[in-house]
């Protein structure tokens, strides 16, 4: 009873120091019971991942930082289950049909982390919406056929329509996307750094982590015809040492 009381008392006290009112740190609290407690220390881990090593902020906002491809995660606990959050992150293509959300490799341990960091996330007002442009389509449907058709939908948000580095999510990210219509840089880079890139992502390529690997997502054969699309961006080819012409 009386540890009970003196509970209660500190509820009060934090509440009355944080500006907000018991109840709602108590369905706060109630709120982390159920999805599992996270310590201190996974709380740090998930947000450097999610800050440093994974693609997630290239497409979504959280708490601020980055993407308006996807939905925000700032409050995807409010909306969302865990079993979902952690579903999308396993299977996105199962989950929604044709959606640019590329699978992401990462260990069991990682995405369980993930899942219950963002199932966390639940601040009762939703960030400002953003609409992109209509000219960029929808990030999801029927997935694409042809290179200019999969350019258009997965690539175009960030690296522009014509591949100038300026898609309308580019604003969004620190580091500016690739223009692959600039014949000066792409001439510089071997096809298959290219398709390293694609399929793996920026960050097993040292570069910026939010330029997401679509390995898992797109198939070889998209991924090739993808390279073949960048060179008619540019107009150009990849350095003599690389070329099968040479
Ligand atoms: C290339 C962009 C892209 C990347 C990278 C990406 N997502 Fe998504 N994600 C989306 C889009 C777009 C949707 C909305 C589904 C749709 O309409 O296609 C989505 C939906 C979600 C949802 C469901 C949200 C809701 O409100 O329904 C979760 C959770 C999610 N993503 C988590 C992640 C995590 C975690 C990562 C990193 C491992 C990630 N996403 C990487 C684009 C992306
Ligand atoms: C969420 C934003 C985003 C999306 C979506 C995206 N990229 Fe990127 N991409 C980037 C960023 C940012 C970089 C720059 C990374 C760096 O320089 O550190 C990049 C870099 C690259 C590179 C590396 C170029 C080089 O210097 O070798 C290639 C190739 C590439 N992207 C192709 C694609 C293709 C093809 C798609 C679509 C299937 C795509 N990207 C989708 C953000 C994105």
């Amino acid at each position: 009873m009386r540890m009970i009381g003196v509970a209660r008392l500190a509820v009060a006290a934090v509440a009355l120091f944080c500006g907000m009112p018991a109840s709602a740190l108590a369905q706060a609290a109630a709120a982390r019971r159920a999805s599992h407690a996270l310590s201190a220390f996974a709380v740090a881990k998930a947000e450097r991942l999610l800050r440093d090593r994974l693609p997630c902020l290239g497409c979504h906002e959280l708490g601020g930082d980055g993407g308006r491809i996807g939905p925000s995660l700032s409050n995807v606990g409010a909306r969302r289950s865990r079993d979902h959050i952690a579903a999308m992150i396993g299977d996105p293509q199962r989950i929604v049909p044709g959606t640019i959300m590329p699978k992401v490799r990462m260990s069991a341990a990682t995405a369980a982390l993930i899942a219950d960091y963002l199932s966390r996330r639940a601040r009762s007002q939703e960030p400002p919406a953003f609409a992109p442009p209509p000219s960029y389509g929808t990030p999801s449907g029927t997935p694409p056929g042809d290179p200019a058709t999969v350019y258009h939908r997965f690539c175009a948000p960030c690296h522009g329509l014509t591949g100038d580095g300026d898609g309308y999510n580019a604003p969004f990210l620190s580091v500016r996307p690739t223009a692959h219509a600039s014949a000066a840089y792409m001439s510089t880079r071997s096809d298959d750094a290219l398709y390293d890139a694609i399929a793996g992502g920026g960050y097993i390529m040292n570069r910026s982590a939010r330029m997401p690997p679509f390995g898992v997502t797109l198939s070889a054969a998209q991924i090739r015809g993808l390279v073949a699309y960048l060179r008619t961006l540019c107009g150009c080819a990849g350095p003599a040492w690389s070329r099968d012409d040479r």
